[in-house]
């Protein structure tokens, strides 16, 4: 397939963007997070980077929001840099076909979350970062890593968001309790919460999201950040669990690799074509940005960008 020239997709996301800001049925905000449940669901916004070095954006592209489960893609990536395959004794790769926050895969499983992407699968996977360190060492790493990857210095944790979420964290530390239960908890529950939430709690905008992903697209000219084999890997797993239980209808109606948060935040990657994020703060019912996969739907039909 010939590739889409830049002056070709301008149009193509301002005519997503028009469509999406005068959308009626757009989600309702995560109010499960309270700092998240007051956010305006009037906007939308989406960022693309191309392998020339462009980057193309329209809509509201350029205001920050809460990455929330997005930055799992990216602690992920650090903690296989660090433990290597080792990470899969304390978590699988499987889908869970269940909600983010589920607990019950846990008791089926003696304490191993299905995938690094569900809640627990995450905590698991900052709990293994966390061995020996201090919570502030592990954020300040993840925060590099954003930078470095986004080549962008202004990224940062929201404070107000991230004390938000630990004031309601109870079932994360009930999750975290019961894979403590399995030995498959290395730190204090308050330790990997507290550093979980934070990391959760990290502000972007679409541009610098859509930058950070860079590296999982394989662009010659992007900071490399892991090795391609795993670049694969982690666009696999994003693939088939980066939407929970709509992951499945992620793939069958746009068929790229992405990663959502709460926040209303969607991570997109087409492999060797572009790096994407669209942000809209209604959620559909599986906690997904509802005008977010809409979008990415409008972009993958217009682009033929599926990997199928
Ligand atoms: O742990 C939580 O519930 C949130 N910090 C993150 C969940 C999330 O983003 C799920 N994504 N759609």
């Amino acid at each position: 397939m010939e590739a889409i020239s830049p002056a070709e997709l301008q149009p193509i996301l301002d005519d997503i963007a028009h469509d999406m800001a005068s959308a009626t049925d757009r989600g309702e905000p995560a109010i499960y997070i309270p700092e998240l449940g007051s956010v305006d669901p009037g906007q939308f916004g989406i960022a693309l980077c191309l392998p020339g070095g462009e980057t193309l954006q329209a809509g509201d592209a350029t205001t920050p929001f809460s990455i929330q489960s997005i930055s799992k893609v990216f602690t992920l990536a650090i903690a296989l840099g660090r433990l290597g395959d080792s990470l899969w004794a304390r978590v699988g790769r499987e889908p869970s076909g269940l909600a983010f926050n589920s607990i019950v895969a846990l008791e089926h499983n003696n304490g191993i979350p299905r995938n690094p992407f569900v809640n627990p699968g995450a905590i698991a996977v900052t709990d293994a970062i966390l061995h020996g360190l201090q919570p502030r060492d592990v954020l300040a790493e993840l925060l590099q890593f954003l930078r470095t990857a986004a080549e962008d210095d202004d990224i940062h944790i929201d404070k107000d968001v991230a004390l938000s979420e630990l004031a309601h964290a109870h079932r994360n530390i009930a999750m975290a309790e019961f894979m403590a239960s399995h030995g498959n908890l290395q730190n204090p529950t308050a330790l990997t919460i507290g550093t979980y939430c934070h990391q959760c709690a990290v502000d972007m905008t679409c541009v610098q999201l859509a930058r950070a992903g860079r590296f999982l697209a394989g662009f010659a000219n992007a900071p490399r950040l892991v090795s391609p084999s795993r670049v694969r890997r982690i666009n696999a797993l994003m693939l088939t669990c980066g939407h929970y239980d709509a992951s499945g209808d992620f793939a069958y109606q746009v068929g790229l690799p992405g990663k959502s948060g709460v926040g209303g935040g969607i991570l997109s990657i087409a492999p060797t074509r572009a790096s994407i994020a669209v942000w809209s703060p209604g959620l559909n019912a599986q906690g997904n940005s509802k005008l977010g996969a809409l979008a990415m739907e409008r972009l993958a039909e217009a682009t033929g960008w599926s990997v199928f």
